[in-house]
Parts: C-alpha cells; sequence; structure tokens
C-alpha cells in the first residue's frame, strides 16, 4: 500500500478535494447523520470532517482497521480531552484497547482462549435467566421502559458471573462501571476525581479477587486467563486487572446499547418482532442483522503512527481518521438491498458487518456479546408480543462514544 518514493510524491489529503462532513454535530439526529454519511459514501470512499477524514467505503475501512501503521485512537482520547494527569495517562495506555504492535499480539494471543465461543456458550442459561428475571418485573403491568428496565441492568450479572465475582457485589460493579465509561464523555474533566476513585476501587478489588482464584480455581474468565500461558508465558498481576478493566469498559455499555438499538429498531418493524418470538432459531441471523442496520459502536477512531500513503494519497504522521461503521455497513457492493432490514438475511462469508471492528483489535468479546443479544432478543420478542413504543424513542446524541437510545418506553400484551 505505500513505499518510501510514493510518501514523497503522493499529494497530501490535506490537500485533496474531498467532500465535507460535520460527524461530531451532537445535535445531528441519528438517521439524519446516518443518511447523510451514507449518500456521501455512494460518492466518495473519503470525507473530511472537522478533525481529520472519515473512511467511508466497506473495503477502505476493512483495509484501514488491517493497516498496523494506524493505531488505536483510544490511547490518546484523555490527552484529547486535555486530561495531563500523566499517571493516569500511563495506565490507560496499558490497555489491550490502546496496545499496539508486540504487546498487543502477546496480549490477544494469551487471552483468545478465555474469549472462545465455548468460553461465552458456558453463561448463555444464566443469560436467559437474568432476562426472565427483568422480564417479570415488567410482564404484569404489559409497560416498560426497555432502556432502563432491561437493557441498563443487562450485562453487569452476566460480567459478574463471568468474572465469578458474587452476586452481593453487582451494584459494586454497576457503579465501577458507570464511573470508568465516563472517560467518554465530554465531562471528563469535571468527572477526573469520580474516575480514577472508580478505577482504584476497582484494580484493588480485582486483586483480590484474582488471589481467591488462584488459590480456588474455579469455571470461570479469571480463572482461564490466570491459567492461560503460551510457551512459558503468562499475564502478571497487573495485566489481570488490566483485562478485567477492558471486559468492564468493552462489555457493558456496548452490550446494553446493542440491545436497546435492537428492540428500538424492531419497534420499526413488528413482522420481524413476531418472526423472531415464532422462530427463536433464527437469533443468530437477526443479531447480525440488527447490528448491521443500527449498531451501537458507529465508528472507531485511529491515527498515523507514520506517514502513510493509501489510494494514492499521503496521511502525514498524527493524520486522525474515522472509519466508519455505519457507512461500511449499507454498502451496496456488499449488501443486496441494505436498506431493507431483514432478520433471515444469510451472513456474505468473508464479509461481516462491521460492528464488531476488524483486523487487531476486532471485538475480543464479539462471542459472548452476539451470545447475550442471541439469548435476549427472542425471550424478549416471545415475552413482549405487539411490542408497540409508547410516546417516543429518547436516543442519546449521535456522537456519544456508544449509541443507543436514553429512554424506550413501550407497550406490549401482558402477562407472558
Ligand atoms: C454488542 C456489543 C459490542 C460491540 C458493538 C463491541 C464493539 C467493539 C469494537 C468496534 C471494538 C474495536 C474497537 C476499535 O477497533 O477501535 C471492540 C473491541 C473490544 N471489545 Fe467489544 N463490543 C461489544 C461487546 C464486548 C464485550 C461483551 C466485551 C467483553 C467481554 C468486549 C470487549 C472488547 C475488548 C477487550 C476490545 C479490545 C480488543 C483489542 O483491542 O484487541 N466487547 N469492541
Amino acid at each position: 500500500m505505500s513505499d518510501d518514493t510514493s510518501a514523497v510524491t503522493a499529494p497530501s489529503a490535506f490537500d485533496a478535494d474531498l467532500p465535507v462532513i460535520d460527524d461530531f454535530n451532537p445535535d445531528a439526529g441519528h438517521e439524519e447523520l446516518t443518511e447523510r454519511v451514507r449518500e456521501l459514501a455512494a460518492e466518495s470512499w473519503i470525507a473530511r470532517n472537522p478533525i481529520g477524514f472519515s473512511i467511508l467505503g466497506y473495503d477502505d475501512v476493512t483495509a484501514v482497521l488491517r493497516d498496523k501503521r494506524w493505531h488505536n485512537l483510544v490511547g490518546r482520547l484523555a490527552e484529547m480531552r486535555g486530561i495531563t494527569d500523566p499517571h493516569f495517562i500511563e495506565n490507560r495506555r496499558e490497555s489491550i484497547l490502546s496496545a499496539e504492535g508486540e504487546v498487543h499480539t502477546r496480549l490477544r494471543r494469551l487471552v483468545a482462549k478465555a474469549f472462545s465461543p465455548r468460553s461465552a456458550d458456558r453463561l448463555r442459561p444464566f443469560m436467559r435467566e437474568v432476562v426472565n428475571g427483568l422480564v417479570d418485573e415488567v410482564a404484569p403491568s404489559g409497560r416498560a421502559d426497555i432502556a432502563v428496565d432491561i437493557c441498563e441492568p443487562y450485562p453487569i450479572p452476566i460480567i459478574c458471573e463471568l468474572l465469578g465475582a458474587p452476586k452481593e457485589d453487582w451494584q459494586l460493579f454497576s457503579r465501577w462501571a458507570e464511573d470508568v465509561l465516563r472517560i467518554f464523555n465530554g465531562t471528563v474533566l469535571d468527572e477526573l476525581d469520580v474516575i480514577k476513585a472508580a478505577q482504584e476501587e476497582l484494580n484493588e478489588y480485582t486483586r483480590d479477587l484474582i488471589a481467591t482464584r488462584r488459590n480456588d480455581p474455579r469455571e470461570d474468565l479469571l480463572t482461564d486467563l490466570i491459567a492461560a500461558e503460551e510457551e512459558g508465558d503468562r499475564l502478571d498481576t497487573e495485566e489481570l486487572v488490566m483485562m478485567v478493566n477492558a471486559v468492564i469498559v468493552g462489555g457493558t455499555d456496548t452490550t446494553r446499547n446493542q440491545l436497546g438499538c435492537a428492540v428500538g429498531l424492531f419497534t420499526q418493524h413488528p413482522d420481524q418482532w413476531k418472526l423472531l418470538a415464532d422462530r427463536p432459531e433464527l437469533a443468530p441471523t437477526a443479531v447480525e442483522e440488527v447490528m448491521r442496520y443500527l449498531g451501537a459502536v458507529r465508528g472507531t477512531g485511529r491515527f498515523a503512527s507514520e506517514d502513510i500513503v493509501y489510494r494514492d494519497l499521503l496521511f502525514p504522521e498524527g493524520t486522525i481518521v474515522f472509519p466508519s461503521a455505519v457507512s461500511a455497513n449499507y454498502s451496496p457492493d456488499v449488501w443486496e438491498d441494505p436498506g431493507t432490514f431483514d432478520i433471515t438475511r444469510e451472513p456474505i462469508p468473508g464479509r461481516p458487518q462491521m460492528t464488531f471492528g476488524s483486523g487487531i483489535h476486532y471485538c475480543l468479546g464479539a462471542s459472548l456479546a452476539r451470545a447475550e443479544l442471541q439469548e435476549a432478543l427472542p425471550l424478549l420478542a416471545r415475552r413482549m408480543p405487539n411490542l408497540a413504543v409508547d410516546g417516543a424513542i429518547e436516543w442519546k446524541p449521535v456522537t456519544t462514544a456508544i449509541f443507543g437510545p436514553a429512554h424506550l418506553p413501550v407497550t406490549f400484551d401482558p402477562g407472558h
């Protein structure tokens, strides 16, 4: 894709005549912005945005995410938000989400097995139990705020069970997850003390849990991570703590918002909701289609770790790009009739929906997330027949790193 001579001769992307998009306008409606992104994608594989460039084409999004010279912007998030506390920045740099090169390869190699589909399958009965428990609360009335009553609480017990943390600590985890995730908010500078305190409490708790598991191994992720070994290499305690953090940061808000996006979408497609209730075996294709059609992660960020030439344009070192899943997921080159929501649509081999990302940072928890959604959605469809929005869905600002409904008030036939 690049060589030294082309880097000298290729024109800078900053000088190219490119369409412009403002994907950072928090007041834009998600449907309006999505439409604009997709219209642009028909014209150009790349657009200029206020921070750098949006990458729009499916093959280009894949190519950028698979090119290791583009590094994850998440490692720079704290600095970009104006945080200068070196201890804080140092801690975040060590995360698997931001690690690159050999450090990242080693971490992925060590943890891959613990995140396999088989490990996720162990939790399926528990997932059903949790969803049923949540629906039991609202089923008699036939009314719920899906975002608050179902999506919000759902991932915490799963993550606790995954890690082997006891039920009495669910509330603690919920608070830590919420506070640690404040790093993604625009108000992060005001909340830094809360974030740091939650981080430290969580780390302390995790160290204790690790010590307990070392003496008392069980069937859980933490035990698997402690035991993970490749050619004599193991994760040390601080790396284990980092992995638990990554699971909480990566695995809570994503899942709850994706479930909210899914149910919100189904309210607009009652025939598909009924189909899923009648044919729960469609859950795997339904989940891929939901994530393609309305993903909770609309895209991700990368910066050029060196001068990069791609498609005859020079992206100087430090250039920031946003590969857009929203745009890639509607590519007419990949999907026939991409604007149709069809839960029987078969995934195309080698061309997955892009909401889990691609390349080395491809979602580590994808099997777990798929299992969570595959268990929750058919169950909700069966127990909430004739689902309808009661008033209006209140969506989070479209610029929120992980997008979904803040409130999703619904009515449905009670008593199921
Ligand atoms: C539907 C729910 C989920 C979505 C949409 C999602 C999406 C993503 C995406 C797009 C990335 C790549 C980010 C990038 O390239 O910059 C990612 C990475 C990651 N996800 Fe997920 N995720 C979900 C659920 C989960 C769950 C349940 C877990 C944990 C159990 C998890 C853990 C992670 C981790 C640790 C990474 C970093 C991997 C690495 O950098 O090597 N995710 N996720």
